[in-house]
């Protein structure tokens, strides 16, 4: 199945264009159910999104936001957990913002925690999947190895994504929770469409090997390429080592 791929000149002009696509959604369809990511690439995304749901008078009320993942151990009331950066970056930014759910990383059984998760999103599906891609091809926390069947689960973090991480947490990897919840590949899969960001020449290598490369579970991102509704938004560093062959087509706005 073909990707879209749309390439930008800049990480800006990505997180325009991914904002947008988001907006264009909700409005075609205000109860939409999301999952949504954290990390650093979608930061600007969650900014230029708050601005146009204040320009264009979108609602969100009707909506219902599914965060893709959460440290094991983290509450909403410590700052390197992903519900409070979700609260901090786009929720406090809406008047009306929409139901969000997302793993309880101090869930006392964070099995059941897991289970009722995968449930809840099970109950309406999801309408779209926003997706960023870790320097190892991760998405969510689904590291490399992660089964293209994972369903909602505890996961151990990879060294190198507790190092990419560390910056969030005084810059120290071993301060970095060791584990974590994570929707399943097969989870994100489920989903009725993808839309995938990724930018900075760190992840230029990932996402080749995610669009050009064989469909592998040493690259969960490869999975991506069995969803018939995928699209990649990239600026110039990240699709920097893509091949010709892969190239754009088509607008994620449509
Ligand atoms: C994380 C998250 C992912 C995210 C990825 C990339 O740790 N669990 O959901 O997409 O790493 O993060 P960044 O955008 O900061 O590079």
């Amino acid at each position: 199945m073909t990707p879209r791929i749309q390439i930008y000149d800049t990480y800006e002009a990505m997180s325009d264009a991914a904002a947008e696509a988001i907006a264009h959604r909700l409005a075609a369809r205000p109860g939409l159910r999301l999952a949504l990511p954290t990390g650093h690439t979608p930061l600007l995304m969650y900014r230029r999104l708050a601005a146009l749901t204040r320009e264009r008078g979108l609602r969100w009320d009707r909506a219902r936001v599914f965060l893709l993942d959460e440290y094991l151990g983290l509450g909403a009331d410590d700052p390197g957990s992903f519900r409070r950066y979700i609260a901090e970056h786009f929720l406090r930014h809406l008047d009306e913002p929409p139901a969000l759910d997302s793993l309880d990383g101090r869930a006392a059984d964070p099995d059941a925690e897991c289970a009722r998760y995968e449930a809840a999103i099970a109950a309406g599906g999801l309408d779209l999947v926003v997706l960023g891609v870790g320097r190892n091809g991760h998405i969510g926390f689904n590291e490399p190895g992660s089964p293209f069947t994972s369903r909602t689960r505890v996961v151990t973090l990879a060294p190198e994504t507790r190092a990419a991480n560390a910056p969030d947490f005084g810059g120290d990897p071993a301060a970095v929770p060791a584990r974590a919840l994570t929707v399943g590949i097969a989870t994100i899969l489920a989903g009725r469409e993808v839309l995938v960001l990724a930018a900075g020449s760190a992840k230029a290598e990932a996402v080749e090997r995610a669009l050009a490369g064989p469909v592998d579970p040493a690259v969960p991102a490869s999975a991506l390429q069995r969803h018939p509704r995928v699209t990649w938004l990239l600026d110039r560093e990240a699709a920097a080592r893509l091949p010709e062959v892969t190239s754009v087509r088509g607008g994620a706005g449509e």
